[in-house]
């Protein structure tokens, strides 16, 4: 087991689209560790289903949202496909960080850190807990609200905003 300082880290997703909750976890996660990785997964969402945002429009969304909203220009975001642990692996980076919000995250969560660390026990998973303004606030959430044609403007940045009226017209 490595006793290495970490240094890198990457907090992945599908980020179909990415939100105000994500950005809140990716700008914590940078003010804990000084190399950030944002990874974004090519796969299919957690339900299985296929994502509303082609890969290349999830990464490009969120370049332009941490632009926007003012983050350390030295976040990358990348897209991976395959295992996270090997993306991880390739990279260098010695942990995965995600947000927690209810309960709910939680089973799924360490389920998949429980995989990671058996996979690969020297990637530690760590976890931000999500404010509490964001608390509610998902992916899901965001494309059922905007698919009605309503109002997601405090739950996204204003780029996947306009992104979104453009896919729901
Ligand atoms: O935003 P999400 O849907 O919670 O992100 C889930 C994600 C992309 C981090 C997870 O599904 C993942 O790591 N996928 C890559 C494939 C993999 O490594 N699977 C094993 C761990 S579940």
């Amino acid at each position: 087991m490595s006793s290495d300082l970490i240094t890198h880290v990457v907090v992945p997703g599908t980020f179909d689209p990415v939100t105000y909750g994500h950005l809140d976890v990716i700008r914590r996660t940078r003010r804990l560790f000084p190399r950030v990785t944002v990874a974004v997964a090519a796969s299919v969402n957690k339900h299985g289903r296929g994502t509303a945002f082609t890969l290349d429009e999830r990464v490009e969304m969120i370049r332009d949202a941490l632009e926007l909203e003012g983050l350390p220009p030295d976040i990358e975001v990348m897209p991976f496909t395959g295992l996270l642990v090997n993306f991880c692996k390739e990279l260098g980076a010695g942990g995965v960080v995600k947000g927690l919000r209810a309960m709910t995250d939680f089973e799924y969560e360490l389920q998949q850190a429980d995989l990671n660390s058996h996979l690969a026990p020297d990637i530690e998973s760590i976890f931000v807990m999500s404010s509490p303004q964001y608390g509610y606030v998902s992916s899901s959430i965001v494309r059922e609200i905007a698919s009605m044609g309503s109002d997601v403007s405090i739950l996204v940045p204003a780029n996947v905003d306009e992104r979104l009226r453009e896919h729901f017209r």
